[in-house]
């Protein structure tokens, strides 16, 4: 189902694909991520998958450990990043590595990429040694870049972007009003939010890797996101760096396909 093009932003507009489900957002999300990554390395040789944190996921890396993904995927060429994280060690349960730690890597069940194609933010070291979120992002920021490939502006091009966005419209680690809205950083860190939870700092990068990425996948699952969904899809767009603005309409762009289930759909004009 595509997103009418009625508002005609610079940006352009998503498609929108609306499934029943949990379960069948999760396939969905499933098919494309295997997709993507296999005519990256088609292409290239590589693929760099930059995945999110939150709740949405696990259903999604769930099924690529499964067949027929499991197989279809060259695991071995496939890097995986996270466009933001909380400023936990990694096996803290609220890291948003941990999920992938325990589904998508599990030691058993797992899919084999190789160690050195994951690239947590490196909040073991910078916790380890005491030297806080703001090293945390640059050294991110640096690896990404020395990794990655990117144009002239050294924003790195992931193939695939994955996102959720928050109650409040946020994506990313990039809540209303942030100040990594315009920043010129590539990675920052973020102070705990006081209005969302969890209450912890953050390392980001900006929004700017929404830009240089040629495939964005936004999943939004549950009626608790019908809402701030149809507000981020259908509304006017809104100045993300104001502390009333959406910063998950960056990713109201044409480059994105946003896969929906019909209980974060219900206010979505109908289309
Ligand atoms: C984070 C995430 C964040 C997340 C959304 C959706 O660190 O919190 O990266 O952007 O994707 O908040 O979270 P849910 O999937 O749990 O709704």
């Amino acid at each position: 189902m595509n997103h009418p093009s009625s508002d005609q932003g610079a940006l352009g507009e998503p498609a929108v694909v609306v499934v029943a489900d949990p379960e069948a957002l999760a396939s969905a999300a499933a098919a494309r991520v295997a997709g993507a990554l296999v005519a990256a390395v088609a292409e290239r040789g590589r693929a760099d998958l930059a995945t999110t944190g939150g709740s949405t996921p696990a259903g999604l890396y769930l099924r690529l450990t499964s067949e027929p993904l499991r197989d279809q995927v060259p695991w071995a060429d496939v890097h995986i990043w996270w466009g933001d994280d909380r400023y936990v060690p990694r096996d803290h349960p609220l890291s948003n590595v941990f999920g992938v730690d325990e589904i998508l890597l599990n030691e058993e069940h797992g899919v084999p990429i190789p160690f050195d194609h994951i690239h947590p933010w490196p909040t073991n070291r910078a916790i380890g040694e005491g030297r806080g979120p703001a090293w945390c992002a640059a050294t991110y920021a640096a690896e990404a870049r020395a990794t990655v490939p990117h144009g002239p502006d050294g924003v790195p091009a992931f193939d695939l972007i994955l996102l959720g966005i928050g109650p409040d419209g946020h994506l990313l680690s990039v809540f209303p009003g942030s100040p990594a809205i315009g920043s010129g950083e590539l990675a920052l860190a973020i102070p705990a939010p006081t209005h969302i939870e969890p209450h912890l700092p953050r390392v980001t990068f900006s929004p700017a890797i929404l830009g240089a990425a040629p495939d964005i996948l936004a999943m939004v699952s549950g009626a608790a996101k019908a809402d701030v969904l149809a507000r981020i899809l259908d509304g006017p767009r809104l100045d993300p760096a104001l502390s009333a603005g959406l910063p998950a309409q960056l990713a109201r762009r044409a480059s994105a396909t946003w896969l929906v289930d019909e209980a974060a759909a219900t206010r979505l004009r109908l289309r």
